[in-house]
């Protein structure tokens, strides 16, 4: 899963003495696109609720920030972050202060003795009660809360919240799915696998799934606001609903799947992330008979070395991963992959990297996320002996990078003089005057002569030029 910063403007209105009319909120965004989503359901609601969302933190009557614990880096720029903010209170008292996610709910009530201006903190499970919170704070500046208690699972009313009428006059487009072409879905949470190095399991809890029906009619209900492509969120996708069984020797995953493809007016469906244990040739054979399923898969390999693996207790082996890759790549020839690697673990030699640097050049991927293991407090890798020094981490982190961003270039040249279908998103973000948009494999191009009557159009483009991770292409109508 990609894991990044990512501000989401959100924001209030006139003060009346302490009474706010239109209050500005300004969320900030860590982490994986799971956090992308809920951040934008709790826009949804902020927006719906009256407040108008900034992407400027200095006007902000409410600082929101949803939170990331999977690598020490990313709770300490949130920490940081939220601690510069403060300043904000001088001017204007009245400021709230919120977070939520899984740093929230994995310091839990540390996190008050730690910023000591934070007003409301919400875990995994409560991020629907954030506004109501913020919003009651807001009005009455009232005591601190915390919530972090299990919840049963509320993807299904939370997204009757992102009303259409409610996210007309926000800035935010990761709110507003009637002017989107892409939507994220979240169609399971939590994870049960638990992964030697990973947070993620105390955080997000128990594997838990949602009923099929549920889960095509909030698609179903975003194509008629306009969405053409939906991205299937779960810690491990391919599990969705396992308890359901095996019908006609297909999964409720590859169910859900083909539930979702005979939407019509919905063009392509995207899923994140899979995992090895589980992937079934019902999934494989998906991509031979669902021509929506676009031609990405990113799937998190972790190690090459299958001694790292057994202590990563990732339960499966480097050649069964490797065999999968090629299974799909013979299901759908044009197949992009992409990954995660962690490199020094505990105990990993320079050995076991240099499996894991043969693989990537084994598999050619088309981008790989690499991150340097970061211990994890309460997790089983963390208390293992052989910690690896930083500065390996490091050297390993540089190399395995210039490896995969060789392969990934070549692979992005390649394509240049070739015509790609594009889903345009909207303006590019250094220049408004371009359009952008993505690739079945999903490669994001600009399109150096669009304009925005193509947003949420599904076009030809020549790709006329490549400059390392961006394509450059122009509108061709009549390309085939
Ligand atoms: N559920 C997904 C991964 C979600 S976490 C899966 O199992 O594939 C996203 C990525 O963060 C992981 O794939 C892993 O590469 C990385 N990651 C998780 N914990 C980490 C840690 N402690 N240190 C470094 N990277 C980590
Ligand atoms: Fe973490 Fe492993 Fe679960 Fe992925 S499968 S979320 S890496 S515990
Ligand atoms: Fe996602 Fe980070 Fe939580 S990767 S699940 S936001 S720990």
């Amino acid at each position: 899963m990609r894991n990044g910063p990512n501000a989401v403007g959100v924001s209030s209105p006139l003060m009346d003495n302490r009474i706010l009319i239109m209050p500005k909120v300004y969320i900030k965004t860590y982490g994986c696109q799971m956090n992308e989503r809920d951040s934008e359901q709790v826009a949804a609601m902020f927006v719906q609720g009256g407040y108008t969302l900034t992407g400027n933190e200095d006007e902000a009557d409410v600082v929101l920030m949803n939170t990331c614990s999977v690598r020490d880096q990313a709770e300490q720029k949130a920490l940081g972050k939220m601690g510069l903010l403060r300043k904000l209170r001088q001017q204007r008292p009245h400021v709230v202060y919120a977070m939520m996610g899984c740093m929230v709910q994995n310091r839990q009530q540390s996190l008050f003795d730690e910023l000591p201006h934070l007003d409301v903190a919400a875990g995994t499970q409560k991020y629907h009660r954030v506004f109501a919170y913020v919003d009651n704070i807001l009005k009455s500046r009232q005591e601190r809360r915390m919530d972090c208690l299990e919840d049963v699972f509320v993807g299904e009313h939370i997204c009757d919240v992102a009303s259409e009428e409610g996210s007309q006059n926000t800035i935010c487009d990761h709110v507003n799915p009637g002017q989107r072409s892409s939507a994220f879905v979240s169609i399971m949470q939590g994870c049960d696998m638990k992964c030697s190095y990973c947070i993620v399991p105390y955080t997000r809890g128990v594997e838990r799934s949602r009923p099929i029906d549920d889960v095509v009619d909030e698609v179903k209900m975003l194509v008629d606001r306009g969405v053409r492509e939906v991205t299937l969120l779960g810690q491990i996708v391919n599990r969705f609903g396992r308890e359901w069984g095996i019908e006609q020797g297909k999964s409720a995953f590859v169910r859900l799947l083909e539930r979702i493809h005979d939407i019509e007016g919905l063009w392509r469906i995207r899923y994140t992330s899979p995992h090895p244990i589980g992937f079934r040739d019902d999934l494989v054979q998906a991509y031979v008979y669902l021509p929506k399923l676009c031609s990405h898969i990113h799937f998190p390999m972790q190690s090459g070395s299958n001694r790292i693996l057994k202590l990563m207790r990732r339960p499966y082996k480097h050649e069964s991963y490797i065999e999968l890759c090629e299974k799909m790549r013979q299901a759908r020839p044009d197949l992009a992959i992409t990954t995660d690697i962690i490199v020094g673990f505990p105990g990993e030699t320079d050995e076991d990297y240099q499996e894991t640097k043969k693989t990537v050049e084994r598999i050619q991927y088309d981008n790989a996320f690499i991150f340097r293991y970061s211990p994890r407090p309460g997790t089983p890798a963390s208390e293992m002996e052989d910690q690896v020094p930083e500065r390996i981490k490091e050297e390993r982190n540089q190399d395995l990078l210039a490896a995969v961003n060789k392969i990934a270039i070549a692979k992005n040249q390649a394509l240049v003089g070739t015509t790609q279908e594009i889903l345009v998103e909207g303006p590019s973000k250094t220049n408004k005057q371009r359009m952008t948009g993505r690739t079945s494999q999903n490669k994001p191009v600009i399109i150096l002569d669009g304009s925005v009557d193509l947003i949420g159009k599904l076009v030809r483009v020549r790709i006329d030029e490549c400059t390392g991770f961006t394509l450059y292409g122009t509108y061709c109508p009549g390309c085939d």
